[in-house]
């Protein structure tokens, strides 16, 4: 993963502007976001509907050097593996509540061969240790902190167990992301909980553009 900085933090584009997606996220990049946390919801594993390739496509055209960190929130990640590499993904997580296991390790390595890094995400209802069984093959464990489907739920504090779990036994150059209701005011326990990937939407879109960058600075702290 091409990411200079830990902790690092990932403006999700879920709160962006739709209607002004790239210069949104130049302007959240410029205001010191390390990468972009890209939202796959397909209406059956959440109830939303999202964006897919195309929208990465269009934001590798437009941002050369960004790294997209690719969420999938669907029933068969499997097969968007490759049109999102061709999109120009740089990070592919899918959900241990759809593939596990020893499947789980295989879509690792078809992520990895297709020049990805592989993620693997667990939801908060969810037992993390079908998670710790698989996460050596990994480059990144994602740490739902609300049940995926929308942007400006409230945090579920139960996760960061599962973070201090995962921190625990990860490789140092492995990344623990959380993602759902992390704010200025629950980021110091997140990243005490190990947390070095922080994503955030509403508390960093929801906020007039001039203030983004002080709201990165502080959820980096
Ligand atoms: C939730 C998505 C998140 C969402 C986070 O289902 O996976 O990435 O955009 O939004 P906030 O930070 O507003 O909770
Ligand atoms: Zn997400």
């Amino acid at each position: 993963m091409r990411l200079a900085r830990r902790p690092a933090i990932a403006p999700s584009i879920l709160s962006a502007d739709f209607g002004h997606m790239a210069a949104d996220c130049r302007a959240v990049l410029d205001a010191g976001g390390d990468l972009l946390h890209v939202d796959v919801m397909d209406g059956h594993f959440v109830p939303n509907l999202t964006m897919g390739p195309d929208m990465c496509k269009g934001l590798r055209a437009a941002l050369p050097d960004v790294c997209l960190d690719v969420h999938l929130m669907v029933e068969d990640p499997a097969k968007f593996v490759l049109p999102f590499a061709k999109a120009g993904a740089d990070v592919f997580t899918f959900h241990i509540e759809r593939v596990r296991d020893e499947a789980a390790r295989d879509l690792a390595k078809a992520i990895r061969d297709a020049g990805m890094s592989p993620g693997i995400a667990v939801n908060p209802p969810g037992d993390v240790s079908p998670l710790l069984d698989v996460m050596d093959a990994f480059d990144l464990m994602l740490v739902m902190s609300v049940n995926p489907g929308y942007s400006g739920q409230a945090f579920i504090p139960g996760v960061l167990d599962k973070c201090r779990a995962i921190n625990a036994r990860r490789r140092p150059e492995q990344w623990l992301e959380i993602d759902g209701g992390v704010n200025t005011h629950n980021a110091p326990d997140v990243r005490g909980a190990g947390v070095d990937l922080i994503v955030a939407a509403s508390a960093i879109f929801g906020v007039p553009a001039s203030q983004r960058s002080q709201v990165i600075r502080t959820l980096r702290g």
